[in-house]
């Protein structure tokens, strides 16, 4: 932490948790912050079956919704596919774009990735933007170049006026679900460098309020020493945002 963006706490819970375990979680997460309200945004990305459930749950909590995937195009012969518009209508405000399991068992591509972004700025979703090296990539000192790429693809047509309501979060593929976190320091470089890559194409101003958040084997553990990195404005949790009492210390980061 420490730039203007929004600090933002955000659980993707991929495939887990039926409507009724989804219920129970949100009801014992409003309770917690009804105790101890927390400075951060806090995001929760449910399967979509959940959304209709946790929208009426949580609508007197500060506790914000995101779909985990959308199809591009607004509505239509789309068999097994949800839009943006039915996610605006299910209570989202977020939707996560091009996650790398997207990317790798779906056979998503940069291409497809960017007019996703488009159709989820045009029906006024914010993107929460993924983007992150595999292993063989960062071992082949190709980290950077990877990234410049996906933000470059992924942001094509992007305008100065939406960049600020994009979160990017950047999730280097061998720490998603592997125990390996990225060093504080590894993830603050990468930050870093997204940043300045942001700046030189839109200025300064209007990036500053860009969040810039990691992802990857976040845990109740490592949590504060990633916060404490000046271009890390928060975090997307998998594994561990599916037990509350870990989700809780974590968004209590100190
Ligand atoms: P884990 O926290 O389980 O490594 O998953 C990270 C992730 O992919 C969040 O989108």
């Amino acid at each position: 932490m420490g730039n203007m963006a929004e600090t933002i706490i955000a659980a993707n819970w991929k495939m887990h948790k039926t409507i009724g375990q989804s219920i129970e979680f949100a009801r014992s997460l409003k309770d917690a912050l009804s105790k101890k309200p927390v400075s951060a945004a806090i995001v929760i990305a449910p399967p979509f079956t959940s959304l209709g459930a946790l929208k009426l749950e949580l609508k007197d909590s500060a506790v914000l919704l995101a779909g985990q995937n959308m199809n591009a195009v607004p509505q239509g012969a789309m068999t097994g596919e949800i839009s943006g518009e039915m996610l605006l209508d299910a209570g989202c405000k977020y939707c996560i774009l091009g996650h790398s399991e997207r990317r790798l068992h779906f056979g998503e591509d940069d291409r497809l990735i960017n007019a996703k972004v488009i159709a989820a700025l045009e029906c006024g979703l914010k993107p929460v933007f993924c983007i992150g090296e595999k292993l063989a990539e960062r071992e082949a000192a190709a980290t950077l170049q990877v990234i410049s790429r996906q933000l470059k693809e992924g942001l094509n047509k992007v305008s100065a006026g939406d960049i600020k309501k994009i979160v990017i979060a950047y999730e280097p593929v061998w720490a998603i679900g592997t125990g390996k976190t990225a060093t504080p320091q590894q993830a603050q470089e990468v930050h870093l460098f997204i940043r300045k890559f942001l700046n030189e194409i839109y200025g300064e101003k209007e990036v500053a309020g860009v969040s810039l958040i990691y992802g990857g084997s976040v845990n109740a553990e490592n949590i504060d020493s990633l916060m404490a990195q000046t271009e890390i404005s928060g975090v997307l949790v998998g594994s561990a945002s599916l037990d509350l009492a870990s989700f809780l210390r974590i968004i209590n980061f100190q």
